[in-house]
């Protein structure tokens, strides 16, 4: 039995990711979309990708343009995502937006947590959908929290530090570690020394 829209919603809508808005240009100057389908792809070459809807304005604009930018929003940026997602009565505003021209012709937004310039490299149907695969030219980042996207909400995360195993494994590692005195090291380097340098016959 195939899987109904409702159960396909279900289970994705537990999945988290950050959110981006790719930006292009269009007729009436710079154009965005708010895009949580956005991933790494492969380091050698560098390669991204973003999945748009066949429907949106951005999707025609991003395959005549070859090039587009990945905007990586802060914790504070919601708004940002909101208009770009044409779900802000200030719908229009996104062009009055401050953004720079990035090396292959793309607009960046300034103030993002991370952008990344990408040219259009190829693309994919996949269902209602396009894979736009970008080759990243350029990239940066600033400082800050990431916006959070999950079960048809913001979200915000715990500033709590690292979890997982890397970082469990450097904290007991920590722990275990006897305090450091320098004068007991220096004297126990000494005394290896020493009876190696008699074994040579060196007086000194
Ligand atoms: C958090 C969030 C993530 C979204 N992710 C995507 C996405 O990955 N791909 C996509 O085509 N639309 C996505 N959308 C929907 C588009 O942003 C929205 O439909 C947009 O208005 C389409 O652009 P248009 O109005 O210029 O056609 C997302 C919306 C939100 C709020």
């Amino acid at each position: 039995m195939p899987v109904s829209p409702d159960q396909f919603r279900g289970a994705l809508r537990r999945w988290a990711s950050g959110v981006s808005i790719v930006t292009t240009r269009g007729g009436r100057g710079v154009q965005g979309i708010t895009v949580a389908s956005f991933c790494s792809l492969s380091l050698d070459p560098p390669l991204i990708l973003v999945c748009i809807n066949r429907e949106a304005r951005s999707h025609r604009l991003i395959a005549d343009q070859r090039c587009f930018g990945v905007n990586i929003l802060r914790q504070d940026q919601l708004q940002l995502s909101e208009i770009a997602a044409g779900r802000e009565p200030a719908g229009g505003a996104f062009e009055r937006l401050a953004t720079r021209t990035a090396s292959t012709g793309a607009p960046i937004l300034t103030n993002v947590l991370a952008w990344l310039d990408c040219s259009l490299v190829e693309q994919h149907e996949g269902g209602d959908h396009t894979i736009f695969v970008g080759r990243v030219e350029a990239a940066g980042h600033g400082d800050g929290t990431p916006l959070v996207w999950c079960s048809s909400g913001y979200r915000r995360l715990r500033e709590d530090g690292p979890q997982g195993a890397a970082a469990l494994g450097r904290r007991r590692a920590t722990a275990r570690r006897p305090p450091r005195r320098a004068g007991k090291v220096k004297a126990a380097r000494g005394k290896k020394k020493r009876p190696a340098a008699r074994k040579r016959g060196r007086t000194r």
